[in-house]
């Protein structure tokens, strides 16, 4: 093979980056690939088809592609997307097109594609999910950008992506401009809030009803086999039964500090940016962000959790509506943020790309695709029928699985924020008229009444 017969370029080969080259390649997509570190280019150059080509620069590699060029990058997000976006620009012209494929800020997408305005290069934000075996396998890829640019990229990304059950692939143009990286961080925001509600039943499960970790490992393979289906619910599965080499439960002696690289966090930052109630997103992120804090925690540990009182039906239907409370804020999320940006983005498409190869895919989504067809563009999901007449099913569980935490001293922010949340869109009054009255009364900021139109102010002076 020539380099002129290379397809597509692909700057950047750590795991993701070379799972997704050989995924490519297996699908009949040659390749022209850049890596900068000389030992993960050793290991690429191990694993991949001898035809590919080996550019030893960002510029190298655009001269050894021919016209109109794709080029999909898979490097670290932040600075290093813009530096490399920087090294290409020389060797591109108009027609061709870039894909960034790392989990970017879609505020950063959006700038990086206002700077190619005019330039006739297109710059498409490709979320990427699946971890490293669905790079390899089947990802879920969530693509933003133009139609003219994706019709030239999508049949060998649609090649190598996940299928749902019905044979569909999980690869889609969801909207315009950083449509796609933000659907990805929605899905990383989703994905924070299913794993603290699925922690906060492990915990209630071995400390508060002191359950053997195999028992918990088969509440949550039952689990995976109901209405809760999905991976992480399987995966908690191997998680809660893995031992040490010593035969105790491996989980026991791991540090209770999560990580999180930020992805999680910019879904909460966008849900208060666009005015969106997304709590259990939030106090997922948050939940995460407080546990580093051991030192502290030790200091004030003195009153434990005492056991309790809980049914494990009733733990499930907890699960059940915190999940579905996360998937519809979620959702919405989505829904205020392409309001507001103009991408177009069709919910149900992106139920579609959730439904395998992501983190999230859970028959759920088959659920959710069915309620965002239903209700008007832009409604909260759960004004569908059958979605509403699925939470409330769950609701009481949710409601006593919270009730017997807070009894028995067991922090559950993930469940206890869904109750609140599903309490508080379900009043057809809350108590934002207070707000309203203490805000006019320390600074005359007006308020709107329900009895005649007009913007009013009072003396609040309780006379
Ligand atoms: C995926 C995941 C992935 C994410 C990791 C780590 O969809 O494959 O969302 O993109 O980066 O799950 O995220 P944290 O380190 O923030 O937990």
């Amino acid at each position: 093979m020539t380099s002129s017969e290379a397809r597509l370029g692909l700057i950047g080969l750590g795991t993701m980056g070379r799972n997704l080259a050989l995924n490519l390649a297996d699908h009949g997509t040659k390749l022209a690939v850049w890596e900068r570190d000389a030992e993960l280019a050793a290991t690429a150059r191990a694993a991949l088809p001898a035809a590919t080509v080996w550019a030893d620069g960002p510029a190298a590699l655009a001269a050894t592609l021919p016209a109109p060029r794709a080029i999909l990058l898979m490097v670290t997000a932040g600075p290093a997307v813009d530096a490399v976006i920087d090294a290409l620009r020389p060797g591109l012209q108009p027609g061709d097109v870039i894909l960034d494929g790392g989990n970017a800020d879609a505020r950063d997408t959006a700038r990086r594609q206002a700077a190619l305005a005019g330039t006739g290069i297109e710059l498409i934000g490709l979320g990427v999910s699946g971890g490293e075996e669905g790079a390899r396998f089947g990802p879920a890829l969530m693509a933003g950008g133009s139609a003219a640019a994706w019709d030239r990229v999508s049949p060998a990304l649609t090649a190598i992506a996940a299928r749902t059950p019905a044979g569909e692939p999980c690869c889609a143009l969801l909207g315009a401009g950083a449509a796609g990286h933000f659907v990805k961080t929605v899905h990383n925001g989703i994905e924070y809030a299913v794993m603290q509600t699925l922690a906060e039943a492990y915990d209630l499960m071995r400390n508060g009803l002191a359950m053997a970790p195999d028992a918990i490992g088969d509440v949550f393979a039952a689990w995976n086999a109901g209405p809760l289906e999905g991976y992480l619910v399987e995966i908690a599965a191997d998680v809660v039964r893995t031992r040490d080499d010593d035969g105790s439960p491996l989980l026991d002696k791991v540090a209770d500090r999560a990580g999180q690289k930020g992805t999680g966090r910019w879904a909460s930052l966008a849900a208060l940016d666009y005015g969106v109630p997304a709590p259990t997103l939030a106090v997922a992120g948050l939940a995460r962000a407080g546990s580093p804090g051991d030192d502290e925690r030790r200091q004030l540990a003195g009153a434990r959790p005492s056991p309790v009182e809980l049914d494990v039906d009733d733990l499930e239907a907890a699960v059940h509506a915190a999940t579905l409370a996360a998937f519809v804020q979620g959702f919405d999320l989505i829904a205020a943020a392409d309001a507001a940006e103009g991408w177009s983005v069709d919910r149900a498409a992106v139920a579609g790309v959730w439904r395998a190869g992501c983190i999230l895919r859970a028959s759920l989504l088959d659920r959710l695709a069915d309620a965002a067809r239903t209700v008007p563009a832009g409604a909260l999901l759960l004004r569908a029928d059958a979605l509403a007449a699925e939470m409330h099913a769950v609701l009481p569980g949710l409601r006593n699985t919270v009730a017997a935490a807070a009894l028995s001293r067991f922090a559950v922010p993930a469940m206890g924020s869904a109750l609140a949340w599903i309490d508080g869109i379900s009043r057809d009054r809350v108590p934002a008229d207070f707000l309203q009255g203490l805000r006019d009364r320390f600074g005359a900021h007006r308020f709107e009444r329900t009895d005649r139109p007009g913007s009013f102010h009072a003396d609040w002076r309780g006379e």
